[in-house]
This record gives structure tokens, sequence and C-alpha cells, in this order.
């Protein structure tokens, strides 16, 4: 096991290893394989053999190997010791909605090294949340924030830099600058998504040595790829599996640089039906057993929403009422 994620306070040191140091693989492979989308230890370990193979020149047992090497080197499904879970735990942080109520039924605010799911029917606030918190991210600590960068993919094309502008401003901060700390792509399709995330680790890591570290990581929409591309019920157990990795290595992610992710999915409602739990839509949550907090928000008169938590472990059932208004998310007056 050559990584090791060193705890130190609130952040964790990441030895980088290289493509390179996997056995087998020489200087020419490791350009095709970086040229293919396969930059990192991770995303080669969690490859499937005929899908490394597909890049020029490697057999399918080549490809095994290497990923069995990768998976060593990566440290992927390992055990850690209680004692270790504790002191990450130790680290969690907590980023402002903006909202006191909704903070308060999350336990204080979105929390790092977690994954928060927004869901809820179009319009009902999850993108004006992720930008919210894109921008309070970058606050000081008793502001509300964590004095960090945030990581967004847009897959529906809903980033809005003049939102971003809008809500920054109303906090008093330059809107300019804010903008400056939010790194947004754009993902063409699921595979794109989920490579993404590993692309995503080494902007990470840079930006942890240039002080901005990144503590909040978007996906909106997590599932709209997802939905879109599989569809039909023999292609449902495909779709289930890639979106566990992808939550997976977004959990990662949040581990690795105590950072919170928050992915949203849209969930129909369903006006002809009278009973019921409104947020059990048919066909289930594709993500409800991965996320640690899923929250379900709903349209209420004008400006108003409605966030219920849903399922959690540790916190309990409660609903929050707060408002989207032209400065963001806010509490009700
Ligand atoms: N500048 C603004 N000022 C006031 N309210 C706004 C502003 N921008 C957006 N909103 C509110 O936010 C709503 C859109 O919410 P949002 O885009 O977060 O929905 P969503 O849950 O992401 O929907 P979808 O599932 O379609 O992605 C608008 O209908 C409006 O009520
Ligand atoms: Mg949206």
């Amino acid at each position: 096991m050559a990584q090791k994620n060193n705890q130190k306070n609130d952040d964790v040191d990441i030895k980088v290893i290289e493509l390179e140091d996997i056995p087998g693989v020489g200087p020419e492979t490791a350009r095709k394989l970086r040229e293919a989308g396969f930059s990192t230890i991770e995303a080669i370990a969690v490859a499937s053999p005929s899908e490394l193979s597909t890049i020029g020149g490697l057999s399918e047992g080549n490809a095994l190997k290497i990923i069995q090497h990768a998976r060593r080197l990566a440290d992927i499904g390992g055990f850690e010791s209680g004692e270790k879970i504790l002191e990450r735990r130790k680290s969690v942080k907590k980023i402002s909605t903006g909202s006191e109520k909704l903070n308060e039924l999350l336990g204080g605010g979105v929390e790092t090294q977690a994954i928060t799911e927004l869901f809820g029917e179009f319009g009902s606030g999850k993108t004006q949340i992720c930008h919210q918190l894109a921008v309070n991210v970058q606050l000081p600590e008793d502001e509300g924030g964590l004095n960090g960068s945030a990581i967004i993919i847009d897959t529906e094309n809903t980033f809005r830099p003049e939102r971003i502008i809008q809500m920054a401003e109303a906090r008093g901060l330059d809107g300019n600058d804010v903008l400056k700390n939010i790194y947004v792509a754009q993902a063409y399709n699921s595979n794109h998504q989920m490579l993404l995330v590993d692309n995503a680790k080494e902007l990470a890591e840079k930006l942890k040595k240039d002080g901005k570290p990144v503590r909040l990581f978007v996906v909106d929409s997590l599932t709209s790829h997802f939905r879109a591309e599989y569809v039909g019920r023999g292609t449902l157990a495909d779709r289930q599996q890639k979106l566990n990795r992808h939550l997976h290595d977004l959990m990662k992610f949040g581990e690795l640089f105590n950072a919170a992710i928050v992915v949203t999915n849209q969930v129909m409602a369903k006006p002809d039906q009278l009973y019921g739990d409104p947020t059990k839509p048919v066909g289930g949550h594709i993500v409800a057993h991965t996320a640690t907090f899923r929250v379900y928000l709903k349209k209420s008169k004008g400006d108003l929403r409605v966030a219920r938590l849903i399922d959690s472990p540790h916190l309990p059932e409660g609903e929050a009422v707060f408002r989207i208004t032209e400065k963001g998310v806010e509490d009700t007056r």
C-alpha cells in the first residue's frame, strides 16, 4: 500500500502516485491512458479490463494486470481502524446554506466528507442552493463558510455566473472575486461526468497548495445523463452500477479533500396521486442508499420553499421553510 493519507488537523496530505508508478506502465502506455481520460491511479483501479484494453496496444490480460496493480496502489476498498475514522470525523465541517432554518434541519449546514442529495421537482431550488453554497463556502468560518473554493460539474448547462455575482454582492462580496474560486465543467455524458471527478482531483491538489482548498463539490444534476442514457428495464442494473461507482468516487473525493459533496436529482411530482408519499417516486430513488443526507425540496407559495430531511441516520426528520429571493437562499421573515 503505497498511498497513505496522513491526517493533519482538518487537512489531508496526498502523495500523488503517477501512472508510471504502476508496474508494466511505461511512458508510452501512460500517455495513451491519459489521453483516453484515465489520468489517475483511481480511475484505472475502478476500470474494467475491456474498458482499458480498448486503448491502443493493451491486451485484456495486460489491462487486468495493470488494474490489479492500480488497485493495490490506490488502496481501494481497504480497511481503516475505527480510531482513524474518528480522527477523520473530527475534521468534518459545515457550510451555511444561507438559511438558519435549513442549516438547523441539516444539523448545522452542509457537511464535508458526506454526500448531500437535493431532490425535488423542477424549480424547487436545487440549482439555486448549489449556487448559494458555492458562494458561501468562500466565506470565513465565522460567517458560515470554509475559506474554500468550489468545483461544479454542470450537466444541464444551468450554471449562471450572473446569479453568483448577484448572490455574492448581496453578501457584500466582490462578484468577480467569488467567481474566480468557482471551477465549472460541463459534462457531455455520463462517462465524461465520471471522468471529471478524476480530473477534479488534480485541480484540488493544486488549489490546496495555493491555499484555496476545495471544500465544495457539486454535481448538478447527478442523474440527468444517466436517466437519458439508460432507458428500459434491461439497462437499469448497469445504470445503478455505474451510478454507485460514481457516488463512491465522489465520496472518496469528499474524504480525501474534506469537501462537501452536493448532488441534485430531479424527481417528478405526481399530481394524479392523491395519497402516498410524494418523496417516494415510481421507479425508486437511484441514489437513496449512498447519500448521507437526503433533502426533499418542495415549492410553496411564491418564493417559499419547503425542505424535508429524509431517512437521515443521525438527525431527526423534520421540515424547514426558507425563501429563494434575488439575494439567494434566505430565511422567511
Ligand atoms: N435571480 C433570482 N431571483 C429570485 N428568484 C430566483 C432567481 N433565480 C432563480 N430564482 C428562483 O429559483 C427558481 C429556480 O430554481 P432552480 O433552478 O434551483 O430549480 P431546480 O430545482 O434546479 O430545477 P430543475 O430540476 O429544473 O433543475 C425559479 O423558479 C425562481 O423561483
Ligand atoms: Mg436545476
